[in-house]
């Protein structure tokens, strides 16, 4: 079991290890109870015996409909609904047993609800474990805007059981692998290299593996969110391949899952940094081999770059015309810039299909 403490403007505790044997110790020691549970369909019937454990300690249970199409008001306004019934109170903690999209809500629904309720994260996929539940980003699609509304909450307690990864579909593990292998490419050298010696035993998901890109992964976001925890600036760089892979998510009406957009956003916006001189060839390649191993798409076909372009000057990010990229320079580190013409990204766009 490992440990990291997050100090932004709460202080919490993310608790890595494999196994549910000390959850309700941690929850105890972190004085948590009286829960109201929000979890979807899938992991309700698949992880059943965590539901078991907790029994005795919760309020109520709300299970709901898995997926990115439920991540909307009116999941949220029925939740509010649930949790009268139930007689939730200021002494209630929500938790989240879910992927990112119950942890979204319930981040969402514990900010908002009586001004305010405890909670707590125990995240599901990669995605959630390595990325959703740190930083306290929450909220909800609306009007076909991903995250429209929401608020940035941090949780009182994030309790990560990398068992729960076994369960995955492979299709939604390596999409959390896209987030994986960005934090090595633009934030840490060291945990690029490990991915691309160790990548077997990941892609297997060997226990020992999966707790070392866990932990690293969360060290790495912790990190940033404690120097900026409003996104105001440094947080930006964790939007390597997101700026293009947003574009294609919604070009593609959300067939292609976020993951695998960001997969493609992250070989478009490094070809832009090699078409800059940023970085070299060998790195460009490097990526692209570590993405393609884990099955990964690196190309789009069938989408227009038009109309990804569009998608992505409406992105709810941006506060200008200018669209913001963030390209690598070297293994490790990135720039961000807002300097280039659409023109040359279009054209780059139009070379990197090719
Ligand atoms: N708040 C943030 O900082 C942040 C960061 C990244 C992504 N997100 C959000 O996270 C969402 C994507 O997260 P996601 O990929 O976890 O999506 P998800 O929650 O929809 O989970 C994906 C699928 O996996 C299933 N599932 C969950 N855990 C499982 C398990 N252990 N075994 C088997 N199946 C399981 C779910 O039922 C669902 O069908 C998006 O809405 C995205 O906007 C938020």
């Amino acid at each position: 079991m490992r440990e990291i403490k997050i100090k932004a403007s709460k202080e919490y505790d993310i608790v890595i290890t494999s196994g549910r044997q000390n959850l309700l110790f941690q929850l105890e020691n972190h004085k948590l109870k009286n829960f109201y549970v929000i979890t979807d369909e899938n992991v309700y019937e698949i992880h059943r015996a965590y539901f078991d454990l907790l029994r005795d300690k919760v309020l109520g249970i709300s299970i709901i409909r898995a997926g990115e199409d439920f991540k909307n008001y009116e999941t949220v306004s029925k939740l509010y609904e649930d949790m009268i019934k139930k007689d939730v109170n200021r002494k209630t903690t929500v938790m989240a047993i879910g992927g990112g999209v119950v942890g979204d809500l319930a981040g969402f629904i514990a900010s908002t609800f009586m001004r305010g309720l405890k909670l707590v994260q125990i995240p599901t996929t990669l995605i959630a474990q390595c990325d959703s539940s740190v930083g306290g980003k929450n909220g909800y699609n609306f009007n076909n805007i991903k995250n429209l509304i929401g608020n940035i909450y941090q949780p009182d307690l994030v309790y990560i059981d990398v068992n729960f990864l076994k369960t995955l579909s492979s299709r939604e593990y390596v999409n959390g692998m896209a987030e994986v292998i960005k934090y090595g490419f633009v934030c840490n050298k060291n945990f690029f290299n490990y991915l691309n010696e160790n990548k077997k035993g990941i892609m297997e998901r060997e226990a020992d593996k999966l707790l070392h890109i866990v932990y690293e992964c969360v060290k790495i976001k912790g990190k940033i969110v404690e120097e900026d925890e409003l996104d105001a600036d440094k947080r930006h760089i964790l939007n390597f391949g997101h700026t293009i892979g947003h574009g294609i998510e919604s070009a593609s009406h959300f067939n292609i899952l976020h993951g695998e957009a960001v997969s493609i956003g992250m070989a478009a916006e490094s070809f832009i940094a090699l078409k800059l001189g940023l970085i070299d060839i060998k790195d460009y390649e490097k990526l692209i081999s570590l993405l393609k191993f884990f099955n990964l798409p690196v190309k789009f076909s069938n989408l227009k770059i038009e109309e990804i372009l569009e998608y992505i000057k409406k992105d709810k990010k941006k506060i200008s015309k200018d669209i913001k990229l963030i390209l690598p320079d070297g293994i490790g580190h990135a720039i961000i810039t807002s300097e280039l013409k659409h023109s040359f990204i279009y054209e780059a766009l139009n070379e990197f299909t090719k």
